[in-house]
């Protein structure tokens, strides 16, 4: 056998805006540890090998932040607690039920367009 996959993703984002810039960001000094804690969570459920947290860059949802993104599923949980983090790792990565109260609009996160489809649409 080789070695697992992970089954999950976390893509945590950890973009904070320079000081002075308008532009909201998930990161700021009240929600700076949210990475730590969690790593830190799918440590204490001796998860964390096959759930693999990731530190991304903006994902252009900054307005709902601290945002996170759960793959495979395109689940974007928003508005981020560490609270949330906790019943987001137990009900949705070990329960496998989506918590949908923190998911994002539908309308800030529609149905994704195939990037062949955008090519055509781009007319290239
Ligand atoms: S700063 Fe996190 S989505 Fe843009």
């Amino acid at each position: 056998m080789g070695i697992p996959q992970p089954a999950f993703y976390i893509f945590k984002c950890e973009q904070s805006a320079p000081p002075g810039m308008p532009k909201p960001s998930c990161v700021t000094p009240q929600t700076q540890d949210l990475f730590q804690h969690l790593a830190q969570s799918l440590m204490k459920e001796g998860i964390i090998g096959t759930v693999q947290p990731i530190r991304s860059a903006c994902m252009n949802r900054c307005s709902s932040g601290p945002v996170m993104l759960v793959e495979p599923g395109h689940t974007m949980y928003v508005g981020l607690t560490k609270e949330k983090i906790d019943r987001i790792i137990a009900e949705h990565i070990i329960g496998g039920n989506v918590v949908e109260e923190y998911v994002i609009n539908s309308e800030l996160w529609d149905a994704p367009i195939s990037p062949a489809e955008m090519k055509k649409q781009m007319g290239r």
